[in-house]
């Protein structure tokens, strides 16, 4: 569903729980007030932010990785360029907690503990949110001809780069999460 309209009756649902979304939306104020709508009274919504355009600091070597997703990347917007379609990228401008502290009566904040090397592959995160449309950018592109453009593209990088290059790794180090608890009083 869409976060700008949530199609649910009001304070009809316990818990609300947006991981690394806000950011990604045109209008989080709108998205927030939406969320307060449907809490019920002694809900709870769960939040969790990314940072846009955060570079991951790691250790590792990760020089592959980069260049395939960005070259996909570029690529893509390249495709849909020649169709008159570029990215819309949203700049987080807006104060999360000044924002939720006028709709939500009380808040509490929790520190998962994990500073812990991971490893994630292409075809674990970045190429299905690229194909599911899952970037804020990709919103508007027409369905049919992001089809289109992302089969062009994966038959293109399986030539350049192998049939398994969704394998590629990225190795990191995960950082401590902190959890933002608002709860509708
Ligand atoms: C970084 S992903 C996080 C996904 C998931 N919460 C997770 O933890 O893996 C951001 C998600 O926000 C979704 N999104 C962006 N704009 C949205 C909107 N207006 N309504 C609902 N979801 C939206 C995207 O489709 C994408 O799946």
């Amino acid at each position: 569903m869409n976060a700008l309209a949530i199609p649910l009756t009001d304070e009809s649902v316990d818990t609300v729980v947006a991981n690394s979304v806000l950011h990604l939306i045109s209008n989080p104020q709108k998205v927030l007030r939406e969320i307060c709508r449907v809490l019920k009274r002694g809900g709870a919504f769960i939040c969790v932010d990314d940072v846009p355009g955060k570079v991951a600091e790691t250790p590792y070597d990760n020089t592959q990785y980069l260049e395939v997703v960005n070259a996909f990347y570029r690529e893509y917007w390249n495709r849909l360029g020649t169709h008159g379609i570029y990215p819309q990228k949203y700049s987080w401008k807006f104060d999360r907690n000044a924002c939720c502290d006028s709709l939500f009566g009380k808040k509490t904040e929790k520190l998962i503990e994990r500073n812990c090397a991971y490893e994630i592959s292409l075809g674990d995160v970045f190429l299905p949110r690229m194909i599911g449309r899952g970037f804020s950018d990709q919103t508007n592109v027409p369905q049919g001809l992001h089809e289109k453009v992302i089969a062009e593209l994966l038959s293109t990088f399986r030539q350049t780069y192998g049939n398994d290059f969704t394998e590629i790794k990225f190795r990191g180090i995960e950082q401590n999460i902190s959890v933002t608890v608002y709860h509708k009083i």
